[in-house]
């Protein structure tokens, strides 16, 4: 036990003196757009960030940044965990969660942070989502009942029934998937898009939902389903692991057997 306890606070000496004698200057180059500033194009600009000081995330650096450096660096987040969605950006290339992706700690290699791409840009980071809710709300998420139980109790699912929205459920709605996707870059107006496609299978196969003809139907013309050519980058980059993909193959199967 007493050597334990010698081991750990070499350890923690040898970490503080690391620390005071050499900063990580790591390189981050961030896409920035004023509103208020339309005639300047919008420019990265490189910010330098000392790991030493920062936590393991990006979002981390990003705070730090607007913190300490520039307080007019906008973008949004709030539950920093991974729940809310709202910090989702394209990181190294890829469009993932501020707050989940990892900062590389290789400090030679800067990193590149846009905003989600194909979308219009509100400030800097933020995307205007107005059109990404708004095809969500057009596929009625919720539960949509004509009749109920006559003992005016709760409508009973089997667990059978219920583990078939395991893994459309936890979908947060970032639009990491959909603003991935080529189809939804070129017709973002009609096509729906994977995350609200994914939505809507979720109440498709709901067994307590009793709208699923119209639901159907709804998606059964040219553009809102068929836009998708398995092109999979949606299932790619879920930052939640799940897969959109997936879900519209199931889609689509169920208009061709129904
Ligand atoms: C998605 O796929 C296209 C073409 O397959 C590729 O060029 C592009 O980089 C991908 N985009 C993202 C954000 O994954
Ligand atoms: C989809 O619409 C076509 C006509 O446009 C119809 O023939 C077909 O039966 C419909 N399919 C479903 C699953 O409703
Ligand atoms: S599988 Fe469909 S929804 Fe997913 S990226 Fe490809 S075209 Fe888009
Ligand atoms: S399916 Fe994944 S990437 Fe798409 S909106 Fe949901 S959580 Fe985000
Ligand atoms: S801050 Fe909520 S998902 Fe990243």
């Amino acid at each position: 036990m007493l050597r334990g306890g010698v081991l750990r606070f070499a350890g923690i000496r040898t970490r503080l003196m690391s620390s005071v004698a050499q900063p990580r200057l790591k390189s981050f180059k961030i896409y920035r757009w004023n509103p208020d500033q339309p005639e300047v194009k919008p420019k990265l600009q490189e910010f330098k960030v000392d790991l030493n000081n920062c936590g393991p995330m990006i979002l981390d650096a990003l705070l730090k940044i607007k913190d300490e450096q520039d307080a007019s660096l906008t973008f949004r987040r709030s539950c920093r965990e991974g729940i809310c969605g709202s910090c989702a950006m394209n990181i190294g290339g890829r469009n993932t969660l501020a707050c989940l992706c990892k900062i590389d700690q290789d400090t030679s290699k800067k990193v590149k942070i846009y905003p989600l791409p194909h979308m219009f840009i509100v400030k800097d980071l933020v995307p205007d989502m107005t059109n990404f809710y708004q095809q969500y709300k057009s596929v009625k998420p919720w539960l949509q009942r004509t009749s109920y139980p006559k003992d005016g109790k709760e409508v009973l699912q089997s667990i059978e029934d219920r583990k078939k929205l395991d893994g459309l459920y936890e979908c947060i709605l970032c639009a990491c998937c959909s603003t991935s996707c080529p189809s939804y870059w070129w017709n973002q107006e009609e096509y729906l898009g994977p995350a609200v496609l994914m939505q809507s299978y979720r109440w498709l196969v709901d067994s307590r939902d009793q709208a699923t003809q119209e639901r159907r139907d709804m998606l059964n013309n040219s553009m809102s389903l068929y836009r998708c050519h398995t092109i999979m980058n949606c299932t790619k980059t879920c930052p939640k692991g799940l897969n959109p993909g997936e879900a519209i193959a199931k889609i689509k199967q169920q208009l061709a057997f129904q």
